[in-house]
């Protein structure tokens, strides 16, 4: 997070004190920094140097309007998994012929209007939705171009939930499976097959099941062409991990307990891990990155309403909650949080809560915290994907503000809501 930093104790986003964001635009706040932003794509985009390919961010892990305007900007593609999806990408200027539709529950809606954008490439998980995308395309006139979503049966070593290249996960075609798939596909008219795309989950850390998965992908694509069905792209998917421990360090924080074995792999190593391998197939290559792109671009800004200790436990009572993040909510997800200014004080173990009516309703559990009081702020961070996209009205509660830093100027690319929202 380099433009997360202190300076002078005081953390600022870029150039600008987060204290003072946080008092003219209220919390919680959505705050990310634009330079973050750039800096992750082009490292991600970078190391393609040379190679005929396509960067595609999913929009899946934030879809804010502003923020996807600048990596359409930087000449990224998209990679959607709706139509409502589609449609952002397209408002936000990305080129449709470097859009990407994946997921296992396509509608026939929105399979007829991603073929009326002419779309880069449908990444089909069934063979039923081979049959309706054919059936739609003659409808329409068009033949749709294709990946098959290949599930190759790798552990991620993830969370379960985000683990999607498993067997007993709901995606894709299994591998054992994929040459007749690819035959079927081949044999229907309107379809142009075009791809293989894989995606094995989020929040990978290690660079092994990429590299396996590269390898299942390459061999598949010489065994294709030995039967004549030539594959010209291989979508490699996203799932790059970021680091949420530690994730910006000073004397005066508390060092986060990691085992060794949570800190992400700098972004440009992920891809450079598996090009080797995949460019042995020759093909153009896309990739999907959503979560290293977007995460360590944000951070969730809170205030401090209660302190309350109840004799086995401290907890320190914040004004976002479960609907502003659900990440801790929804797999015991971590996030550093951190005061917006540090200094020499005592600390505690504490939990953090929201206002939100679940006993779930946590941002951190038995957390070693500088102490805090009433009114102070605090940072949430790598808030920023799957952070805002997540929100809800959960209690009826407005969804927070974001805003955008640029070195020392700040804007609002989504206002906080009001009652009228509800
Ligand atoms: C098909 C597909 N591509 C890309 C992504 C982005 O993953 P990440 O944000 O981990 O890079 C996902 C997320 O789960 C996905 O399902």
């Amino acid at each position: 997070m380099t433009h997360f930093h202190y300076k002078e104790n005081i953390l600022h986003c870029e150039d600008s004190p987060v204290q003072e964001i946080a008092e003219e635009f209220g919390t919680p706040l959505y705050l990310y920094s634009k330079q973050q932003l750039l800096d992750n794509f082009r490292s991600i985009d970078g190391a393609f140097a040379g190679i005929d390919h396509v960067t595609c961010y999913a929009l899946k892990a934030n879809s804010n309007h502003s923020l996807l305007k600048l990596l359409a900007e930087e000449g990224a593609g998209a990679d959607a998994v709706s139509s409502g999806e589609i449609h952002l990408a397209l408002k936000a200027g990305f080129d449709p012929t470097k859009i990407t539709f994946a997921g296992v529950g396509k509608r026939d809606d929105e399979i007829e209007y991603a073929l009326k954008k002419n779309i880069f490439s449908f990444n089909v998980e069934s063979q039923q939705e081979l049959d309706v995308l054919n059936a739609i395309a003659g409808r329409l006139g068009t033949k749709a171009r294709i990946a098959l979503r290949i599930n190759p049966d790798i552990d991620a070593s993830t969370h379960p939930y985000i683990s999607t290249g498993l067997k007993t996960n709901k995606f894709g075609i299994d591998i054992s499976y994929a040459m007749i798939a690819f035959k079927y596909a081949s044999s229907l008219p309107n379809l142009q097959v075009d791809g293989i795309h894989t995606h094995i989950g989020s929040q990978i850390l290690k660079l092994e099941p990429f590299m396996q998965t590269a390898q299942t992908v390459v061999n598949l694509v010489k065994e294709l062409k030995s039967i004549g069905i030539d594959i010209h792209h291989i979508d490699f998917g996203g799932g790059f991990g970021v680091t949420y421990k530690n994730a910006i360090k000073h004397p005066l924080l508390p060092v986060e307990e990691t085992n060794g074995a949570e800190e992400a792999p700098a972004n440009d190593i992920f891809i450079s891990s598996v090009l080797p391998i995949l460019k042995t197939a020759g093909c153009k290559l896309v990739i999907e990155p959503g979560r290293s792109i977007i995460a360590n671009t944000g951070i969730l800004v809170t205030k401090v309403l209660y302190m309350k200790d109840n004799g086995v436990k401290k907890f320190v009572i914040v004004d976002a909650g479960m609907n502003d993040l659900l990440r801790p909510s929804l797999y015991n997800a971590y996030h550093q949080i951190v005061p917006l200014t540090v200094q020499q004080r005592e600390s505690d173990t504490v939990d953090v809560v929201g206002p939100v009516c679940e006993t779930g309703d946590f941002f951190a559990r038995d957390r070693e915290l500088p102490t805090v009081e009433r009114g102070e702020y605090l940072a949430v961070l790598t808030a920023g994907a799957y952070g805002i996209v997540n929100a809800s009205h959960y209690n009826a509660r407005l969804r927070p503000a974001e805003v955008l830093v640029n070195g020392v100027k700040v804007r609002v690319i989504r206002e906080r809501e009001t009652f009228d929202d509800l």
